[in-house]
């Protein structure tokens, strides 16, 4: 029997394949009553805290809405007005908040951040996002591919560009477990490290997943079930790098081309924000700048009927509302 009160949830690594799972199903099950109107805020009066040292749209309102249908408050902590790291260090941080909240939400840098808020908080930590892991976006992608295909075991899930960073890792943590099919396409040098593919081999063995790393487009996407990507260049990383990013990772750019090489199911999924058009900021700026109208996705991929990047989004906030729901004993 699966039970995960007081458990933190720092990454993936740190739960089974039967945890997992129990958290996706508690997932579908807190969003079916959503959807059917039925409450389930048996955490009233509780209290959770919200640190972001980066920016978010998703994570962030999926914590605040999962935490108010839970019957929650919840306390947002934005990247400057805290003194969070500035004048105030991670363990005394996690001692204060420990004392008023019963679970703590952290995005932000260094996964070993979060690890010692978790060390010192004396209650459940939360991932929100760190340079090295990005675990509750696993959640909602694993809903979505089991929604799609009704399975997670045997898929094929092709992760394309930046391989080595918090969404490429945890792809391959997250399939490893789960007995799919891992493919990283990318550069070499954009390869998950050594150390982290020795570990998921391990975690293959026990569950029948497979773990491929290729610079060949075509070789990877083929008989693809999902296909899914990444920004270029992500939260805290310089600009300087724009320049490198876009000329080793436009090969890998998701293309209608490289959809139609995948099997007849196929889906595409993208953690957003994506630069699929130039219709933002930096998106408009990067564009004049080296001439481009898209970058890890093309416009048509994004807004084609086998894109459930919505879909995947809105899988956030149900498997948050698990995560929070599991982990405080709802
Ligand atoms: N996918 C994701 O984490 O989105 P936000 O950065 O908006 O939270
Ligand atoms: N790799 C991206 C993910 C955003 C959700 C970043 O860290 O910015």
């Amino acid at each position: 029997m699966v039970d995960l009160r007081g458990r933190s949830f720092l990454t993936l690594k740190d739960f089974t394949p039967e945890e997992i799972s129990y958290l996706l199903d508690l997932a579908a099950e807190l969003k079916r009553k959503k959807k059917a109107g039925i409450p389930v805020d048996s955490l009233r009066g509780r209290n959770v805290a919200l640190i972001f040292e980066k920016t978010s749209t998703r994570t962030r309102c999926s914590f605040e809405v999962a935490a108010h249908d839970l019957g929650m408050g919840a306390t947002y902590l934005d990247p400057k007005s805290s003194q969070i790291g500035k004048k105030e260090s991670i363990e005394d941080t996690a001692k204060v908040l420990g004392g008023m909240f019963e679970g703590i939400e952290y995005r932000g840098y260094g996964q070993e951040i979060v690890e010692e808020l978790a060390r010192h908080a004396g209650v459940p930590v939360w991932n929100g996002l760190t340079n090295e892991y990005h675990p509750t976006q696993m959640l909602a992608d694993m809903l979505t591919i089991q929604e799609c295909f009704g399975r997670l075991k045997g898929i094929r899930l092709v992760y394309m560009g930046d391989a080595r960073y918090n969404m490429g890792n945890s792809y391959m943590i997250a399939c490893a477990k789960m007995g799919m099919d891992f493919v990283a396409c990318a550069p070499k040098k954009y390869f998950p490290s050594e150390e982290l593919v020795a570990e998921c081999q391990e975690y293959a063995k026990e569950s029948g997943a497979t773990i491929t790393l290729t610079e060949d487009v075509i070789e990877g996407t083929k008989n693809a079930d999902v296909i899914c990507t990444d920004v270029w260049v992500s939260m805290g990383e310089p600009d300087e790098i724009w320049e490198e990013r876009i000329h080793d990772l436009t090969p890998y750019k998701v293309t209608k081309e490289l959809m139609d090489n995948g099997s007849e199911d196929v889906i595409f999924l993208h953690c957003l924000p994506s630069f699929h058009d130039l219709k933002t900021q930096i998106g408009e700026e990067i564009g004049k700048r080296f001439g481009l109208i898209d970058m890890e996705v093309t416009d048509e991929v994004f807004r084609d009927s086998r894109s459930k990047v919505f879909q995947e989004a809105e899988n956030r906030m149900h498997t948050i509302k698990a995560v929070m729901a599991a982990t405080l004993g709802a």
